[in-house]
């Protein structure tokens, strides 16, 4: 009996120093996770640094604007003032791809309301100019070219709308004749066949687009050369705020480098 339960304890005090030591060697090997440990919404894309999921994280776990929330299992992401479904995330090469919420799988026959544009503040960090294309659409035209392919769903008595690739805009009047128009981005390979826009629009659109993202210049570089977070003391994108979150704990540019006696 005594000798069952010293096993059991001889055995629990190795897994606990194990847990320790592992959790010691990983963080002196990379950024601190545990701090700002991975998350997910329950479909699977990962979230971690440079994102943080609210109200789950703090925002020193991530950039200012890189915070996701969860809508049913979906991480979204708002981009002035709308919100996009987050798709994937690639953080090897800083990009992710993120579509318009409103483009449920039941919706076939999507209209979007507005133009994606990225504010100051957001294209800061974000740039939507690789990877996709752009869509036009033209919207409830009461007079447009004969023999035109016009997206059938969205008929409206005699009134048309028509899509196009940007650069395959058919000429004429557009604007004189259709009650509103939008620009769209979509990958690059959803125009591989322009000839069917048409009808196939509507999953170019919930495939979505590109975003990348870069790294803040100056002290955030540095702090993340160092294995640091970039972190922010307030909801302010003021660079004053900024300091670098250690495995040690806080500093106000990068963390101090273990066994490197160099003076320098
Ligand atoms: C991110 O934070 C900003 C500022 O607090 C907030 O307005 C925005 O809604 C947040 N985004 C998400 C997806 O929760
Ligand atoms: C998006 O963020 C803005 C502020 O940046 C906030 O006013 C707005 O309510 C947010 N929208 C949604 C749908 O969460
Ligand atoms: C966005 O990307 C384009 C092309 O890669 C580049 O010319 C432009 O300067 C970038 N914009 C920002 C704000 O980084
Ligand atoms: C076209 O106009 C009708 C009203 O005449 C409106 O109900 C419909 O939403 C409009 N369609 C588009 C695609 O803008
Ligand atoms: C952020 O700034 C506001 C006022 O500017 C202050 O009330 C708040 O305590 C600050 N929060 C943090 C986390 O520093």
């Amino acid at each position: 009996m005594a000798s069952s339960s010293c096993n059991f304890s001889t055995f629990f005090f190795f897994i606990i120093i194990s847990i320790i030591f592992c959790s010691i060697s990983g963080y002196s090997a990379q950024p601190p996770t545990r701090i700002c440990p991975r998350l997910d919404c329950g479909n699977g894309i990962i979230i971690s640094y440079p994102f943080w999921l609210q109200p789950h994280q703090l925002e020193h776990c991530g950039y200012q604007g890189h915070n996701l929330s969860c809508h049913a299992q979906i991480p979204v992401l708002n981009l002035s003032n709308d919100l996009y479904q987050v798709k994937s995330i690639n953080y090897l090469d800083n990009s992710l791809i993120i579509s318009h919420t409103e483009l449920t799988e039941t919706n076939n026959c999507p209209k979007i309301r507005h133009d994606f544009t990225l504010t100051p503040t957001n294209s800061f960090l974000f740039n939507h100019t690789s990877g996709n294309r752009l869509l036009r659409f033209f919207y409830n035209c009461t007079l447009y070219p004969p023999a035109l392919p016009d997206i059938a769903c969205l008929q409206s008595g005699a009134k048309r709308s028509f899509v196009f690739a940007m650069e395959a805009i058919p000429e004429f009047d557009w604007h004189g004749y259709c009650e509103s128009t939008v620009r769209v981005s979509v990958l690059e390979k959803a125009l591989d066949d322009k000839e069917t826009l048409v009808s196939s629009f509507s999953k170019a659109l919930r495939d979505g687009f590109r975003l990348t993202w870069r790294t803040p210049s100056g002290s955030c570089q540095l702090c993340q050369a160092s294995n640091g977070f970039c972190g922010y003391s307030n909801s302010s994108s003021s660079t004053e705020n900024f300091f670098c979150i250690c495995p040690g704990g806080r500093h106000s540019v990068s963390c101090p480098q273990q066994g490197n006696n160099h003076a320098s």
